[in-house]
């Protein structure tokens, strides 16, 4: 049986191998998917012990998404765009291709939502590794605005002029209109909310918080209390991107979306 799993540090809270045996079964696959923890200091040796051992592909996760970018042997343009790897696939001839499904995967949800994103004006919070992640696929939607702010500026400018688009402070975007709002910093991880005005949400369309938590996150709650018509945890983004890897890995596309809606629901 092929072997796949999700390596990080930590792991053991990872929902990514229910999702991805429940991918199999739907899709009348037999593959085996489980969790590695790798030592902080070694990613590498704790990959290649278990590629020795025959595995076919993993899922990374923190802290280790740079250090699979620069040990894969070739990238996809959306790996190197994001210069961060969240998928190892073996490849036929040997090799190990990176490559990165985060930022499909919150397009995917995004449409599953109806979100406007063609034409519209979106604004992205935060400026790590996430948020660089997800540029490029919003930016293929072809919105009419893409804004990075993040309570340090300088990040949002670097990472704004990678991507040829704008950052501005968040104290400026006082009186300023976004159709979608997404929020990408760390700040929900720990219950805090980003110091955008709270007056960007009224009118606004959607609030979409990376993170996911049942029963909704702090800045859901806040973007509804401050006029935003709709919002959404990000646990549509972990199953799509998921769905992403799996079919990279076996070719074809599993039923995310029946998967998703089992998660909610506990899986
Ligand atoms: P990730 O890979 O998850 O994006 P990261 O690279 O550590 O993690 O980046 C965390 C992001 O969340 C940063 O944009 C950070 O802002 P700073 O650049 O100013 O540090 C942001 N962040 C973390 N805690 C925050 C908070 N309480 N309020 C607003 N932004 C926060």
């Amino acid at each position: 049986m092929d072997h796949y799993t999700v390596i990080g540090h930590p792991v053991e809270h990872s929902r990514s191998p229910a999702m991805h045996r429940r991918f199999a079964e739907l899709a009348g696959q037999h593959i085996k998917y489980d969790r590695t923890l790798a030592p902080l200091d070694a990613f590498v040796a704790t990959l290649e012990a278990h590629i020795a051992a025959g595995l076919k592909g993993a899922n990374v996760t923190v802290p280790f998404k740079e250090a699979a970018f620069a040990w894969a042997h070739r990238l996809t343009d959306r790996a190197r765009q994001a210069g961060a790897v969240n998928t190892l696939a073996l490849q036929p001839d040997g090799s190990w291709l990176g490559d990165n499904t985060d930022g499909v995967g919150l397009v995917t949800d995004l449409k599953r939502l109806g979100a406007p994103l063609g034409g519209a004006r979106i604004l992205v919070i935060g400026a790590g590794g996430a948020t660089r992640g997800i540029l490029g696929p919003l930016l293929a939607e072809g919105p009419s605005a893409l804004v990075l702010c993040n309570r340090t500026l300088a990040k949002a400018q670097t990472l704004a002029e990678l991507f040829g688009i704008e950052a501005q402070a968040m104290d400026a975007l006082a009186g300023q209109h976004f159709d979608l709002i997404l929020n990408a910093s760390a700040a929900s991880l720990t219950g805090e909310l980003p110091a955008v005005p709270a007056g960007l949400f009224a009118g606004a369309s959607l609030a979409y918080d990376l993170v996911y938590k049942p029963g909704g996150t702090a800045f859901e709650r806040w973007a509804l209390d401050n006029g935003c018509k709709a919002s959404s945890d990000g646990l549509g983004m972990l199953v799509a991107q998921g769905a992403e890897s799996f079919r990279l890995w076996r070719g074809v596309l599993p039923n995310w979306q029946q998967v998703l809606a089992e998660m909610k629901e506990g899986l």
